[in-house]
């Protein structure tokens, strides 16, 4: 009889710039899961949206174009249909554009189904900024990562910067302060450290440590045979 345990899921979840990109993607690697940047799947939303030009305040229109983007993760880039979008979603109009609608209750809606479709054999490292709490309630552990608004901005800039793309750090501190506030007051599925998650604040601590920390969490969650 087939084995009808789900895959175990790591669940990171933290604000804008925590670095919980860079320790999702490297866990993923050492233990030879996949890797879920649910964030990609709103900026790709926001994206296509500001393209076509569409009210984001318009949730019914967003929603649509939600449920018909087909994104698809592969490897380091990510493509809409044939289009690479891997630096085009990075930027911080997209970023901003996706916290806007994703405070959208039928924007989330239509991103679920996919969201949970990538937990596959032999599991999913997922970040973002409710895997813990709505996506994967389940999950084997949950992180919490923070840092400092300051130490965020900092990454933000030296991340955009090494892209070759336009950076300002007072407009990153001013960005990052107002996604903060938009990801943690929205009514629906609002940045939240979940029940359960253990919090891990990197101000000052190199990626290495991190992924250490939540590799050796991970060792000793529960349902770990
Ligand atoms: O993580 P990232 O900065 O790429 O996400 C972009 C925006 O998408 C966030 O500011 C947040 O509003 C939204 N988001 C979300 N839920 C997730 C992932 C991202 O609301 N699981």
């Amino acid at each position: 009889m087939a084995d009808s345990t789900p895959a175990p899921v790591i669940a990171i979840d933290g604000p804008s710039a925590s670095g919980k990109g860079t320790v999702a993607q490297r866990v993923a690697t050492e233990l030879g899961f996949h890797y879920l940047d649910s964030g990609a799947l709103y900026r790709a939303a926001a994206l296509v949206a500001l393209e076509a030009g569409t009210n984001l305040e318009n949730e019914s229109d967003i929603a649509h174009i939600t449920m018909n983007i087909n994104v698809i993760f592969d490897g380091e880039h990510v493509r809409l249909e044939s289009r690479d979008i891997t630096d085009a979603i990075r930027e911080e109009r997209v970023g901003v554009a996706a916290s806007r609608i994703a405070s959208w209750p039928k924007v989330r809606a239509a991103l679920l189904g996919r969201q949970r479709s990538l937990r596959r054999p032999p599991g999913l490292v997922a970040e973002g900024r409710d895997m813990g709490s709505v996506v994967f309630p389940d999950a084997a552990l949950k992180i919490f990562l923070t840092a400092s608004v300051e130490a965020r901005a900092e990454r933000r800039y030296k991340q955009l910067m090494g892209k070759g793309l336009r950076a300002n750090m007072a407009a990153l501190l001013h960005d990052i302060r107002a996604r903060d506030a938009r990801d943690s007051e929205r009514a629906v599925a609002p940045l939240q450290k979940s029940a359960g998650a253990i919090v891990l604040d990197t101000t000052g601590m190199p990626v290495e440590e991190v992924v250490a920390q939540v590799l050796a969490r991970y060792k000793q969650a529960p349902q770990v045979p």
